[in-house]
C-alpha cells in the first residue's frame, strides 16, 4: 500500500517496485521528475503504472472508480471501513485494501500518502429537519466528508508536489451546488468540499496538481436503492413512482446515473488529457441542475 501510515509503512514496497513515477517518496533523488506524458497507448492517458487511493472504495461509486482506474492499469488502494468488502474489491482489481475508519481523523494527521491520484469518495447521509438534527450525526458527516478529505489531500500533496504531478478528484454531488431540505449536514459538507477542491486547485497549479469535483445526481448504488425501497414503503407507492415523482422529478433524463458513468468521468479527470482542467465541478445529473 502506498500509504505510509504512522503505524505501518509496509505497503510502501509496491510504491518502489513497479517503477511508476508516482511511487517515489518525497526526498528521493529522482522525485522531481514528472510522470511521463503518455502511457501504453493513445487512450491510456498516462495512467498505466500510476497509484490511486479511493476512499469508500469497497462499494457503490468507489468500487466503480476502482474498477475503471484498474482497467487503465492503475494500481488501486481500496480504503474503506469495511475491511472484508475492501479486500474483495482489491482482489478483483489486482490492488490492495486499506481498512480504515476515516472518522478517526487524529490518525490521519501524521499520514503520508504516496499516490498519484486521490479520490475522496467516502460518504454517508442523514436526513432530518434542522431543529431535530442530531448534532453528533451532523459532526460525523462534516468529519467524514470534509475534514477527512482535507487531511488526505494534506497527506498526499508533498509527494505530488515532489514529482510535479498529481490528481485530486473529489466526489461531490449535485448537493455541492444546490440545496435540498432536510439534508443540512450533507449539503454543508459537499459545499465545503467544493471550496476545499478549489483552494487545492489554486495551490496545486504550480506543482502539476489538479483538483476537481464530480457532481452526480442520484446514482444506482446500494445507498440509493435502499432509499427507493424505504420511500416506497413509507409513501405506499411503487418503487418506480418514487423514482419518477420524487428522485427524478427535476431530471430531464428520467433514469438513475450508473456508477460506471461517473467512474468514466473520474478516469478522464485523472488522465493526462485533463491536465488543464482544475478547480472545476462537473455535473452528471441528467439535467437536474439545469
Ligand atoms: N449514490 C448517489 O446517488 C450519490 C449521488 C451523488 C454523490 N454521491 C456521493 O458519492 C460517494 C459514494 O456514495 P455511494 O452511493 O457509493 O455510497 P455507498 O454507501 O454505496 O458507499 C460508501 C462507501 O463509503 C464507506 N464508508 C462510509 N463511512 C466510512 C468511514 N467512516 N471510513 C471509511 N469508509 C467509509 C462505506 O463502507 C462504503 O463502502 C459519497 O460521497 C456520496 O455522497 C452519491
Amino acid at each position: 500500500m502506498s500509504v505510509n501510515a504512522p503505524e505501518s509503512n509496509a505497503s510502501g514496497n509496491n510504491a518502489r517496485d513497479n517503477g511508476a513515477p508516482g511511487n517515489k517518496a518525497p526526498g528521493d533523488e529522482s522525485a522531481g521528475e514528472k510522470a511521463p506524458a503518455s502511457g501504453t497507448g493513445p487512450l491510456s492517458g498516462g495512467l498505466a503504472g500510476q497509484r490511486a487511493l479511493v476512499t469508500g472504495g469497497a462499494g457503490g461509486l468507489g468500487a466503480a472508480c476502482a474498477r475503471a482506474l484498474a482497467a487503465q492499469g492503475v494500481h488501486v488502494i481500496v480504503a474503506d471501513r469495511d475491511g472484508a468488502a475492501a479486500a474483495a474489491v482489491a482482489k478483483e482489481v489486482g490492488g490492495e485494501a486499506w481498512e480504515v475508519d476515516l472518522l478517526d481523523t487524529a490518525a490521519l494527521e501524521s499520514l503520508k500518502l504516496e499516490v498519484d491520484i486521490l479520490i475522496n469518495n467516502a460518504g454517508i447521509q442523514t436526513i432530518s429537519p434542522i431543529q431535530e438534527f442530531d448534532p453528533a450525526a451532523f459532526r460525523r458527516i462534516i468529519t467524514l466528508m470534509l475534514e477527512a478529505p482535507f487531511l488526505l489531500i494534506r497527506a498526499a500533496l508533498p509527494h505530488m508536489y515532489a514529482q510535479n504531478h498529481g490528481r485530486i478528484i473529489n466526489i461531490s454531488s449535485i448537493h455541492g451546488l444546490r440545496a435540498s431540505a432536510f439534508k443540512s449536514a450533507y449539503v454543508s459538507a459537499k459545499h465545503g468540499l467544493e471550496g476545499l477542491s478549489k483552494v487545492t486547485a489554486l495551490e496545486g497549479g504550480a506543482h502539476g496538481v489538479t483538483s476537481n469535483c464530480v457532481n452526480p445526481g442520484y446514482v444506482r448504488t446500494p445507498l440509493v436503492e435502499g432509499q427507493i425501497a424505504d420511500q416506497a414503503r413509507t409513501h405506499g407507492i411503487a418503487p418506480e413512482q418514487v423514482l419518477s415523482d420524487v428522485m427524478l422529478a427535476r431530471n430531464a433524463i428520467k433514469r438513475l446515473v450508473e456508477p460506471a458513468e461517473v467512474a468514466s468521468l473520474v478516469t478522464w479527470l485523472a488522465a493526462d488529457q485533463a491536465a488543464m482542467v482544475t478547480g472545476a465541478s462537473y455535473t452528471m445529473d441528467g439535467g437536474w441542475t439545469a
